[in-house]
């Protein structure tokens, strides 16, 4: 059961890197002049799933460790960047579905959007790390 966690975050970064990928296209057809093609829908698609992902596993992993072990807050690092994360979370899914509805020429709104989400990428990636530790640590 402890592994259902870890599954389901890699996937949701492997989503959110694609995202992330579409997203630069938009990136640099608007702001750096280059002609690029950006899968809008697609984009959405992706973004939705890694969003809606690292959140339920967010909430996965807490109640996991629950079961398991019966305490929170002991992997340390790995949770307090998981609180972190929160909101940044809310802020990349208001503003995504905000664009989406309703599309209009914009500057600030898409970079800040595309800062906070990728800032969360990074985020996630260090997850990996400390989450490879807590499965040292706690699990193996
Ligand atoms: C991991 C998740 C995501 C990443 C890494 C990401 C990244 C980006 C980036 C880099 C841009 C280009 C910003 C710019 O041109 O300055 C962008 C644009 C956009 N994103 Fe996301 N995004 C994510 C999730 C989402 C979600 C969940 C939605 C909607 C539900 C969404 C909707 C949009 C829309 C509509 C645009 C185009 C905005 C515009 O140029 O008017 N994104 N995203
Ligand atoms: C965005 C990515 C991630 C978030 C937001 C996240 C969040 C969390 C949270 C909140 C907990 C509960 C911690 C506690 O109560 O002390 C947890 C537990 C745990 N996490 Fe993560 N995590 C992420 C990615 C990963 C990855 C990639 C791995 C493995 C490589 C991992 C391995 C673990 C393990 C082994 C636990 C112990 C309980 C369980 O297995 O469910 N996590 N995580």
């Amino acid at each position: 059961m402890l592994w259902i966690h870890p599954a389901i975050q890699l996937i949701a970064t492997v989503a959110g890197f694609y995202a992330a990928y579409l997203g630069g296209e938009r990136f640099l057809s608007q702001h750096v002049g280059l002609r690029t093609q950006f899968l809008w829908k697609r984009h959405v698609l992706f973004g939705r799933i890694a969003m809606l992902l690292w959140l339920g596993g967010l909430l996965g992993g807490l109640i996991i460790a629950r079961l398991k072990w019966q305490v929170n807050f002991i992997t340390g690092e790995h949770y307090e960047v998981a609180f972190a994360m929160v909101p940044l979370l809310v802020v990349g899914v208001v503003s995504g579905i905000y664009m989406d509805r309703r599309k209009a020429k914009r500057t600030a709104l898409p970079i800040l959007h595309g800062a906070c989400n990728l800032l969360l990428l990074f985020m996630a990636f260090y997850q990996i790390k400390t989450g490879w530790q807590v499965i040292q640590n706690l699990v193996l």
